[in-house]
């Protein structure tokens, strides 16, 4: 049982139906890359229940700097490689870690993680833009229902994110 917005969700499946509803409600219109960046990071963490930590890294110059956040102060720059973020960067594939400390290069950022899910953002061209990164508290947090919730709504904020760009 799940609740967002005094609703409640019988499955993961409906909630991230309904965060997906949301997120594209709060992206119409709108192709400032940061704000909607912003307005996700806060909708997932208040949404999706048992999180330290959302937000994102964006690809700089071959390595990811931090974005917008919800959460403790983050590790400002990961190297490509580096850690879960910079695993599912180099690999651009979702990485669901259920032990944070047996992920060999885990980065400690917030010392409450314990599991972790990290979904790559790929533009139309196959090009890395950055990550989006859920950090639970609790071990073995993310299953694959969440890997593809959270998916989609990486697709919601990559789909604004193109239409701005023209990627
Ligand atoms: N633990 C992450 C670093 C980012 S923070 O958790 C916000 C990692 O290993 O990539």
């Amino acid at each position: 049982m799940f609740e967002l917005d005094q609703q409640r969700f019988d499955s993961k499946a409906e909630l991230y139906a309904g965060l997906r509803a949301q997120a594209a409600a709060l992206l119409d219109g709108e192709r400032d890359a940061v704000a909607n960046a912003a307005n996700l990071a806060a909708l997932i963490f208040h949404g999706v229940p048992d999180l330290n930590w959302a937000g994102f890294y964006f690809l700089r110059e071959q390595e990811l700097v931090v974005g917008p956040f919800q959460g403790k102060p983050a590790c400002v720059r990961i190297a490509l490689g580096r850690g879960v973020c910079g695993t599912a960067a180099e690999q651009m594939r979702t990485q669901v870690v259920a032990d944070v400390d047996s992920f060999a290069g885990h980065i400690p950022c917030d010392a409450d993680s314990r599991s972790e899910l990290v979904v790559p953002l790929i533009d139309r061209a196959g090009g890395l833009i950055g990550v989006l990164d859920l950090d639970s508290p609790l071990p073995g947090r993310f299953d694959q229902d969440d890997a593809a919730g959270v998916e989609g709504l990486a697709e919601i904020y990559m789909a604004a994110y193109m239409a701005a760009s023209g990627r």
